[in-house]
């Protein structure tokens, strides 16, 4: 129907806020996706600006995740608007609008989209990725774990269809995002938590 069309056009804009790139800019005067991996993300922020600005990224960029899905709540409900949503606003945040197209890579925005619609999945998920993340301190790899375990246990879970249908297409997305992470991985030279290097 015209809300959802609406709904997922308004998640998308909102997914197109990129508060790494804002926050960046108001605190040190740069654009971060010059700096590091040259991601637009939190990952990126705490390796070039440190703790607080990171925080402060992740929840916000959380929050444009659950604000896309309250978004579909409201406007039109059911099974499918939510999700859509949820999916526009992670692309938006991937491919911002505002931004030239080039954004990050997901993972903070499809946390708080996942944890609205399915919160369960979603809190084995992240304790499995933060664990995989504390081991080997890579957070790619945790953010790789993660968006490949929602859609598992979304299933197990007997989660409606709409859902399992969206955790597989946003798991796509992840990986997509993080091709250069993964040849990383794979070579052995990944940026770990803590060093550093960018
Ligand atoms: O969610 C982004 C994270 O998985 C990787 O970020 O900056 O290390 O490429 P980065």
């Amino acid at each position: 129907t015209v809300l959802t069309v609406i709904g997922i056009v308004i998640s998308y804009l909102i997914g197109s806020i990129s508060f790494s790139i804002l926050i960046a800019k108001w605190v040190k005067g740069i654009d971060i996706r010059n700096h590091g991996s040259g991601n637009a993300g939190a990952t990126n922020t705490l390796r070039i600006l440190g703790k607080g600005p990171a925080i402060a990224v992740f929840l916000l960029d959380i929050a444009k995740g659950v604000a896309a899905v309250t978004i579909g709540s409201l406007l039109a409900g059911g099974e499918w608007t939510p999700v859509l949503c949820g999916l526009a606003a992670i692309a938006g945040h991937n491919w911002p609008i505002w931004f030239g197209f080039k954004g990050g890579k997901g993972i903070a925005t499809t946390i708080g989209v996942i944890a609205s619609l399915a919160f369960v999945p979603a809190l084995i998920a992240g304790v499995i990725a933060i664990i995989s993340i504390v081991i080997t301190r890579f957070v790619s790899l945790g953010s790789l774990i993660f968006a490949a375990l929602t859609p598992v246990f979304i299933w197990l879970l007997d989660k409606p269809m709409p859902l399992l249908w969206a955790s597989l297409i946003i798991c796509l997305f992840a990986f997509w995002r993080h091709r250069s992470n993964i040849v990383k991985l794979i070579q052995g030279n990944e940026n770990k938590l803590g060093a550093r290097k960018g």
